[in-house]
């Protein structure tokens, strides 16, 4: 009965592209590949060197903070405060995005300034808020390390201990954290019980009435442009960078929504403590606080709307990767 089967199974395939067609998913499908940049292809063990160096304090001034101290996996790669506490003992400026996904964000940074993840870890560890480091500083301490010393030179022949070396692993082991399959991506592949009726309302009023995938959408939920979402901020966004170029003005970077649940609170200040909130904020048009237009028109919110939208948001999160903290090489 070999021939059924071969019928079948071409039939059930067409039946799940259609019903994914119906419901709009085919253009949310996962991609197959991570986009390595040409001069920095994958490399297993650089990325090993990376994750032991995002966990490692010794990257900080005062050998009390990491990169996880503020991209945390358990929160979605960030940290459940407004704004994360760093090397000066204050709350540092914004609120910490995720880097799940890191190899597709761009540009980075809430205000969008950047493009690439090797000159962006300059930022966090020589900032006096953050790490408050140098890298003379460093490259004489992960020197002192044996493991670190053997392991560069291996991985990075003639080069060794030094900023470029360590950007590099950093970077490399940030494009390596990739968000695992999501009850969203089964429902995506034609599973329709992968996700509940209500998610399935959720996500028709996120790709219609409530319009927010005109901003996030494909797999990761972003188009990466920079919008006013109408929050009531002193800070300029896009357009408090030099030279200042004003139609930037309290523009953001749009995040992805991966995992969304596990990242509370929200927005680049962190000032929206729930996804409830979020969906008011929305639906409002933005909040009232403000005299500009901003980039959202709002729309109305019907009994079980909220719910069903979390409903959906909740399908976006990998219940199935673990990350475990990596054993730091002794001194
Ligand atoms: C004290 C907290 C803190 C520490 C420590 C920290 N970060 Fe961040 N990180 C932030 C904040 C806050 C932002 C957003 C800053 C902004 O947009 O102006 C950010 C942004 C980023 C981004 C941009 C992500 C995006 O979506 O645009 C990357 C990548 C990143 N950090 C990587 C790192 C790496 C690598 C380290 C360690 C070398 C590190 N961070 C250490 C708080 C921290
Ligand atoms: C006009 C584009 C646009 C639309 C429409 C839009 N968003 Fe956003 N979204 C953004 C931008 C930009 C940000 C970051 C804003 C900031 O921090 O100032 C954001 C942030 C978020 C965040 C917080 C993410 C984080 O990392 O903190 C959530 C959750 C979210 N949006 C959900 C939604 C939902 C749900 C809808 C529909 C009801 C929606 N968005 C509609 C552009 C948009």
């Amino acid at each position: 009965m070999r021939w059924k089967a071969a019928v079948l199974a071409p039939l059930l395939l067409w039946t799940f592209q259609s019903l994914a067609q119906a419901a709009g998913l085919e253009a949310f499908e996962r991609p197959q590949t991570v986009p390595f940049p040409e001069d920095a292809p994958y490399n297993r063990e650089i990325a090993t060197l990376g994750k032991m160096l995002f966990f490692d304090p010794r990257l900080s001034g005062g050998q009390n903070i990491s990169c996880s101290s503020c991209h945390n996996p358990s929160f979605g790669w960030e940290v459940p405060v407004p704004k994360p506490i760093g090397a000066a003992n204050t709350p540092v400026r914004r609120h910490a995005p995720t880097l799940l996904n890191a190899a597709w964000i761009s540009p980075l940074l809430w205000d969008g300034r950047l493009d690439s993840l090797e000159e962006q870890a300059i930022g966090p560890i020589t900032d006096p808020a953050k790490m408050n480091a140098t890298f003379d500083g460093i490259t004489k301490r992960l020197s002192s390390v044996e493991d670190y010393r053997i392991w560069f030179d291996h991985l990075f022949p003639g080069q060794g201990i030094r900023k470029e070396t360590i950007l590099a692993a950093l970077a490399m082991y940030q494009r390596t954290i990739v968000g695992g399959v999501a009850s969203f991506d089964r429902w995506v592949e034609g599973d329709e019980t992968a996700v509940s009726d209500a998610a399935k309302r959720g996500f028709a009023l996120f790709t219609g009435k409530a319009d927010c995938a005109s901003c996030h959408t494909g797999w990761m939920f972003t188009n990466n442009q920079m919008y006013d979402i109408g929050l009531p901020t002193s800070d300029l966004g896009g357009g408090g960078l030099f030279p200042p170029d004003p139609e930037l003005n309290f523009r953001f970077k749009t995040p992805g929504l991966r995992n969304i649940v596990l990242r509370a609170p929200f927005m680049h200040d962190g000032t929206l403590v729930s996804l409830e909130e979020v969906i008011r904020h929305y639906a409002a048009g933005g909040s009232t606080a403000i005299a500009r237009t901003s980039d959202i028109e709002g729309f109305s919110l019907e009994e079980g709307d909220t719910e069903d939208l979390i409903a959906f948001l909740a399908t976006l999160t990998d219940t199935g990767t673990n990350v475990p903290t990596p054993i730091l090489p002794a001194n």
